[in-house]
């Protein structure tokens, strides 16, 4: 069913879900400039017309090239638009091998961004409060932003600064003296969570459930156990920050200025291992200083400071197609955001609309842009047809624990326990392009890390009928 809000844009695929809503790619069907939206349903939590709300002020103050560009936002009845730049190169949790890591040179330069944004958002006074590899992404010249301001609030205003008591983030990148105390600084507990990325980037794997005495892991990272994972894999220089950052006490972990003087920090790492990187849409980049008139209208009195509530984020957005390069005319996006073009079609299975056979293909110099593809390893093709790819897939999942649902005509649900017990639950799409299948998998819920991780084991079980890798979209 077409609604029609505004010609001339497209929803053209789905790059996220999570408990909020979609963040759906949109495209101008002219020009093939390409938009995020954010969409929010503001009636699925009673929370959220003033989180939303809240997202929005924060996210009209951010300028900065480690930042998810924020265009703009509407209102259609009970749904926001939240229009923002898109970023074709992925998220940097894909550019993460379970259990490996990446090249050290790579984490070392998705760092120092890191540390520039959250730099930045600190000296504005906003703390993200979920930083994690899911809501960093990357653009085609793999530039890092920050993404997602859901959780994140105001810290410091008119040189005030405020304590915070809410728990909220992803336990796995929690600092401790979030569990532990009442009232805690903002800053110390986004440097933290960087230790945990840096961690995640230099290893593949994150160092706990949670920062606590109950967790033996985190115990072992106490009395300085090196020896053992992750921490065995990582060089002694990072380690050593690693050691400043992953301090129990906030008061004397490392703070960002202190980081932006160690010797990892400053060090040129030289390259090693090259990794393939996404195909690019040819040297695209975020309109200059568009929507400049887009500036903070934000009252920082009205921020709303919700009370103690737990908040949690749950999924992740994940993005699928690199798109063209953006030679960006302002008054395109500036339309779409006045809802002067955009047309949203909703099948029947919203993750349907996206993988025909014009939108995928061999990657190669005779693609169109749209078929160039974001270095994704969730995915990959078959050598055999729709009904065997489908059944062969149930039935190893089946037979490996998976709880398999049909939740679509091309789709299964499965669900599991990771290795941490936590719930894990993903999404396996049928696609039929070119008298070829892609199986493609998406997380829905759960750690990222071990999505992947399950990916690749069913990948392994499913051997005999993957497709040769070179005639596969899979990077991997
Ligand atoms: N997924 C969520 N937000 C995104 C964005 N801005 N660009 C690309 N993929 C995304």
């Amino acid at each position: 069913m077409a609604v029609p809000f505004v010609e001339g844009w497209d929803l053209v695929q789905t790059l996220g879900e999570g408990a909020y809503g979609e963040v759906q790619l949109a495209v101008n069907r002219k020009t093939e400039e390409a938009v995020a939206v954010k969409i929010v349903d503001m009636k699925r939590a009673a929370e959220c017309p003033e989180n939303i709300k809240k997202e929005i002020c924060i996210n009209k103050m951010l300028h900065h090239k480690n930042i998810v560009r924020f265009y703009g936002h509407r209102k259609e009845g009970n749904i926001q638009y939240l229009f923002l730049e898109y970023c074709r190169g992925g998220e940097l949790f894909d550019r993460i091998e379970p259990d490996v890591g990446m090249p050290e040179h790579e984490a070392h330069s998705f760092f120092q961004q890191l540390i520039a944004g959250v730099e930045y958002l600190h000296g504005l006074g906003i703390t993200h409060r979920d930083i994690k590899p899911e809501n960093l992404l990357l653009d085609d010249r793999d530039q890092l932003k920050i993404s997602d301001f859901g959780l994140a609030t105001v810290f410091r205003h008119g040189g005030k600064e405020r304590l915070l008591n809410k728990m909220c983030g992803t336990l796995p990148y929690v600092a401790p003296e979030l569990i532990k105390t009442r009232g805690f600084h903002a800053e110390p507990v986004d440097v933290w969570s960087c230790g945990i990325v840096l961690t995640a980037m230099l290893a593949g794997e994150l160092p706990w459930d949670q920062p606590n005495d109950a967790c033996q892991e985190y115990c072992d990272w106490k009395e300085k156990k090196h020896y053992l994972n992750p921490w065995k894999k990582v060089d002694s220089v990072p380690l050593a920050l690693l050691c400043k950052i992953l301090t129990e006490h906030p008061d004397t972990r490392i703070t960002i200025p202190g980081i932006k003087k160690e010797r990892w920090f400053t060090k040129i790492i030289k390259k090693g291992l090259k990794r393939s990187r996404v195909s690019s849409g040819g040297g695209s980049d975020s309109p200059g200083n568009l929507f400049k008139h887009i500036r903070s209208e934000m009252e920082l009195s009205q921020v709303s400071h919700s009370g103690d509530k737990t908040t949690y984020s749950s999924t992740q957005p994940e993005p699928r197609t690199a798109m063209p390069a953006w030679d960006s005319n302002p008054s395109l996006i500036d339309n779409l955001v006045q809802g002067k073009g955009l047309s949203f079609s909703q099948p029947a299975c919203p993750d349907n609309m996206l993988l025909n056979s014009q939108l995928l293909g061999t990657p190669g110099s005779s693609q169109n842009p749209w078929q160039r593809l974001v270095k994704r390893m969730t995915r990959f093709f078959t050598r055999v047809d729709a009904e065997n790819s489908y059944s062969t897939l149930k039935d190893n999942c089946e037979k490996m624990g998976y709880v398999c649902k049909k939740t679509c005509p091309n789709q299964v649900t499965l669900s599991t326990m990771d290795r941490r017990n936590n719930k894990l639950i993903f999404k396996v799409s049928v696609f039929e392009m070119e008298e070829r299948i892609l199986l493609d998998f998406r997380l829905s819920k759960g750690d990222g890390l071990e999505f992947k991780r399950h990916f690749l084991k069913i990948k392994k079980k499913l051997d005999d009928i993957v497709a040769n890798q070179k005639l596969t979209l899979s990077t991997t």
